[in-house]
């Protein structure tokens, strides 16, 4: 039956202050739009949403980082990761910024009502003021200890290591991000969100919340148990959506006031596009429409708690039917990181290989109930193993056996056997797993219920031998053709969602629209006599050197953001003893000479305070010989001597190697003879 409900789904609406990665698509792009190309199919009425997050201090410290202004910034960011989700096929009817006039209205609108309906709570505190960049520090403008965990790299919003939720003057020992300055108490007034006064009303509504992921409710839960507390709606900055009140100028909305709302201002933007400027309100005010909000798990408070108070307070909004947020992707076994270089850009991706692969590989590891990895080893294999070895092969012999023995043409079906009507069944039974799992938001199960399809056409193919019953039955053999088409033709429905690219080029090879829907799915979907295209192969093999390259290119970019790791790993322990062996000496350089037909030796005199040695030393390259008379230096004092170009050398030079390969001698202050130990 056709599913006629009116869906909105939003996923969240990334900074645009970066690019995006896989981290990104994992948590709240793909899933979404695995869920609505799965309800378009339905025949559902359903608009997705989606835009840049354009304030908010990752935005300004962005730019100040790069010495330009906040717009250049979300100009550029809006425009790259655009384009990034068009081409991976995130299907969003618009893609919205919170830079908009429209949204601009939209968000003041909604501040101005709650204002008028007394919800504020106006509150002069004292917060951490820079004096010498002449601004208070709200959020991720002041960095310090982390009075929970005690990592020192903590924002004033949040801890990165630990997770908690903090406000910056719970930080110890703080510094302004702006300027390293210690900052300093000053008064400031700001408008409050009291949550706690709304938490009762709130956990009402929550109780009729059903089906929602226990990830995401026992966050929560956990919220809750703690006791929701006030949060300001306002900052001292001056990059946002002004407050719209005569007596709060030069103050903005806070960031997460006013992104959620980007979701609305969007949808009316979307509706303007459509020509139907009033359609918005069927999505965001008839209490029929179904809202779903596709996140990662750090948004789950402001989806889950935050806005939802806000919408009720308002009056005029639906809440969200569930909020299936995602938990965390780790990259190699590691964390994402973009500051470490730990991350694999879409743009970058998108050089390499097709969108799909990694819709499909992605797909299969979603941190769904809990984080969960990406490793280039696993997207080879679930690209070789699976979509190429299963679902591609089977479609190519399927095809290609079509075009050589059954003129290109789908046969007839005639007196099936028990295996050929098992196997077009199969249709029908994964069609209705498949559905559940998308209903449920399973996404990893529901694809591995589709791809379950393509196992039992290779399965059933292989036992039927059609290359032999083309000689001795070729009813049979037909028959085999036959299903093994609808299954085809079942699959490029099916796995739509999932692969839109593929799945449309199978669709051309089947002759199919692309208008077909999730009823269509049947053990009937082409007619007898069909012609079909056969041969194109649906998916490449990914061969072992691209993925050396990938990781390599991985770990080249996280050792250039890690100066630590430019350096040779330290050597095993010794014991005292073996140090104690060495006799090292405060030394003097007293006459330096290139050594004949050599460009690396040097013959050295040096004054070790007991006697003069002769020393052969590899430097020539890295110092500069007219300087060398003076230079003081350690000796290895009782290293065996031994003959370089014919000269006895009796010791060595201690040297430094800096991170670039250079050689630094290392130096001492003490007179020559002194024992360093
Ligand atoms: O965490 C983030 O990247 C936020 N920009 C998400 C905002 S979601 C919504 F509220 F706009
Ligand atoms: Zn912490």
């Amino acid at each position: 039956m056709p599913d006629n409900k009116r869906i909105l789904v939003t996923s969240a609406l990334p900074y645009a202050n970066g690019p995006l990665h896989l981290g990104h698509l994992a948590g709240a792009y793909l899933t979404a739009d695995f869920f609505v190309r799965y309800k378009r199919l339905t025949g559902a009425d359903i608009v997705f949403i989606c835009g840049s997050d354009e304030h908010g201090v990752p935005i300004t410290i962005a730019a100040e980082k790069e010495g330009v202004s906040p717009q250049d910034i979300v100009d550029r960011f809006h425009s790259i990761n655009k384009k990034a989700f068009e081409d991976f096929g995130i299907s969003f009817d618009y893609y919205g910024r919170t830079s908009s006039d429209i949204h601009k209205e939209t968000s003041q609108e909604i501040f101005t009502t709650l204002n008028d309906k007394g919800f504020f709570k106006k509150k002069t505190e004292e917060q951490l003021y820079d004096p010498k960049a002449d601004m208070f520090l709200p959020d991720r403008y002041v960095k310090g200890t982390c009075p929970n965990c005690g990592f020192e790299e903590a924002y004033g919003d949040q801890c990165e290591k630990c997770g908690t939720s903090l406000s910056p003057t719970e930080l110890i020992d703080p510094v302004s991000a702006l300027t390293g300055e210690k900052p300093e108490l000053k008064k400031t007034e700001h408008w409050y969100m009291p949550l706690g006064d709304a938490q009762p009303a709130l956990e009402k509504w929550l109780d009729t919340r059903k089906n929602w992921k226990p990830n995401v409710m026992g966050q929560v839960k956990s919220w809750l148990n703690d006791g929701l507390s006030d949060r300001a709606a306002t900052r001292d900055l001056s990059w946002g959506v002004p407050v719209p009140l005569d007596e709060a100028e030069g103050k903005v909305l806070y960031v997460w006031f006013d992104a959620p709302i980007g979701y609305i201002s969007a949808t009316k933007e979307w509706a303007i596009d459509q020509g139907k400027p009033e359609a918005w309100k069927d999505y965001w005010q008839d209490k029929e429409t179904e809202l779903y909000h596709f996140i990662g798990k750090d948004n789950i408070v402001f989806h889950c708690i935050m806005f939802p108070i806000v919408l009720m307070e308002h009056g005029d909004y639906v809440l969200p039917e569930n909020v299936p947020a995602n938990e965390f992707l780790n990259l190699e076994g590691k964390k994402l990181s973009t500051s470490r270089g730990w991350a694999v850009w879409l743009h970058e991706y998108l050089e390499d290989f097709e969108p799909d692969m990694l819709r499909y590989a992605l797909g299969t590891t979603l941190p769904e109930t809990k984080d969960s990895d990406f490793s280039w080893k696993d997207f080879q294999a679930r690209v070789n193993n699976e979509m190429a070895a299963i679902l591609g092969n089977f479609v190519f012999r399927a095809l290609s056996f079509t075009g050589k023995f059954a003129d290109g043409k789908v046969p007839e079906l005639i007196d099936p056997s028990q295996t050929d009507l098992d196997a077009l069944e199969a249709i029908n039974r994964q069609k209705e797993k498949v559905a559940n799992s998308f209903e449920a938001f399973r996404f990893k199960e529901a694809i591995a219920e589709a791809m379950n399809l393509a196992r039992v056409g290779n399965k059933y193919f292989t036992e039927t031998e059609p290359w032999k019953t083309r000689k001795d039955d070729p009813k049979a053999c037909n028959n085999t053709l036959h299903v093994s088409a609808q299954i085809c033709a079942a699959l490029s429905v099916l796995m739509d969602p999932i692969l839109p690219a593929s799945m449309k080029k199978l669709r051309e090879q089947l002759g199919l629209s692309d208008t077909l829907s999730w009823d269509d799915i049947s053990t009937s979907i082409l007619k007898t006599g069909t012609t079909l295209s056969s041969g194109e192969i649906l998916f490449n093999k990914v061969e072992d050197d691209e993925i050396e390259a990938q990781i390599s290119k991985l770990e080249e970019r996280a050792s250039a953001n890690d100066p630590a790791s430019n350096f040779p790993s330290l050597k095993d322990n010794i014991q005292f003893d073996d140090f104690m062996k060495l006799d090292l000496r405060a030394g003097e350089i007293l006459e330096a000479e290139k050594v004949p037909k050599s460009d690396k030796l040097l013959k050295l005199k040096v004054d070790i305070g007991i006697e003069t040695r002769t020393i052969v030393s590899g430097i020539a390259k890295h110092v500069d010989l007219e300087h060398l008379k003076g230079q003081k230096v350690c000796v290895v004092a009782n290293l065996a001597p031994k003959k370089l170009m014919g000269i006895e050398s009796a010791g060595m030079i201690l040297m430094a190697e800096d991170s670039e390969g250079n050689l630094k001698f290392a130096e001492t202050t003490a007179e020559p003879g002194s024992p360093i130990t």
